[in-house]
């Protein structure tokens, strides 16, 4: 699915941001968002009573995909002490015995960690070892701040042969509306991924096609002038917050900002409580599981004069 020069664009983007070389007619798919790739690439991997491994909290399309072909999902709870990092070594043997898929999401959206050379390492590693396919959504993968630049599970060797990575038009090049995202890696697994898909959906609209070819050819500066932008209004923010005793971390990449909610609330009640008094909306971080108790996510994508007003609205409320 695809023109032809649309997948060499995707392989020509890909090797200039991460250096890894791709094959334009086997190892990429173009989607209609990377939202459908998500729910196709669940459904080529699993059968009814597989298990998923799901971080804790999560995307909440990695539940609906895992159980709407049968599997069972198995929550990893990804906690602030590591970084928001999956425990791998305590899955359980026979959780691992069933388990035939580990999703993964860095840049993580709500909890907006990040993730190292060394945990994608021991990721695939882990995968090898127990024969699990690895769906990783990389959504965020350039919306990034300072020096960090997020690195693609598939600059890591040997990780084509178990994972097949999401990418999305949509946060990249701000073309949510548009539609466009893209299924990378494992060739057998975007394979199956197109096989599904071409029953279902008839293609993309060619002048949709054409946009993303002149996007994914924007220079990097593009980029940074427009995450200049997400920056100043994230470091206004994350002080915000802090200042106001909602601890949060600076994050490296992503459009969120994930806050603990100050004592005495849960994140509902907080959330709710804050919107009564205020009119100012934050997410509860149990929205996207129950690991999210405790936080709030907070979005980067209104100008810094909004974050500012919301801010001092907080603050004037939390003091009352
Ligand atoms: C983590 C994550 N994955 C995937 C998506 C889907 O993006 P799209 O379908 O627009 O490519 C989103 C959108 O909010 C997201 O936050």
């Amino acid at each position: 699915a695809g023109m032809r020069a649309l997948h060499e664009a995707i392989a020509a983007w890909f090797e200039r941001r991460f250096a890894v070389r791709l094959t334009p007619e086997h190892d990429i798919l173009p989607l209609l968002g990377s939202k459908e790739g998500l729910v196709y690439s669940a459904a080529a991997v699993l059968n009814a009573g597989d298990i998923a491994l799901i971080p804790d909290p999560y995307y909440p399309v990695y539940i609906t995909a895992s159980t709407s072909v049968g599997a069972e999902p198995y929550m990893l709870p990804l906690a602030e002490e590591n970084g928001y990092l999956p425990e791998l070594d305590k899955i359980p043997q026979d959780v691992l015995a069933k388990s035939r898929l580990l999703w993964l999401n860095y840049p993580n959206n709500p909890t907006a960690a990040c993730a190292n050379r060394r945990f994608f390492e021991e990721v695939v590693a882990f995968a090898q070892r127990h024969n699990l396919a690895i769906i990783h959504d990389m959504a965020y993968a350039e919306v990034y701040f300072d020096d960090f630049r997020p690195m693609s599970i598939l600059q890591i060797p040997g990780a084509s042969e178990v994972a097949v990575e999401l990418h999305s038009l949509s946060k990249t090049y701000n073309m949510a509306g548009f539609r466009v995202g893209m299924a990378v890696g494992n060739a057998e697994l975007v394979e199956a991924v197109s096989r599904l898909k071409s029953n279902i959906d008839s293609g993309m609209f060619r002048p949709v096609q054409y946009a993303a070819i002149e996007a994914l050819q924007l220079p990097e500066s593009w980029i940074e002038q427009r995450n200049a932008i997400y920056r100043q209004r994230r470091d206004v923010l994350v002080a915000g917050c802090n200042a106001i005793g909602m601890r949060t971390q600076t994050p490296g990449a992503g459009l969120y900002v994930w806050a603990a909610v100050p004592r005495g609330f849960t994140s509902r009640d907080f959330a709710n409580w804050l919107f009564d008094k205020t009119g100012v909306f934050v997410t509860p971080g149990t929205n996207f599981g129950d690991a999210g108790e405790g936080y709030v996510r907070i979005s980067l994508t209104v100008p810094e004069e909004r974050i500012e007003a919301a801010l001092q609205r907080m603050k004037t409320a939390l003091a009352g």
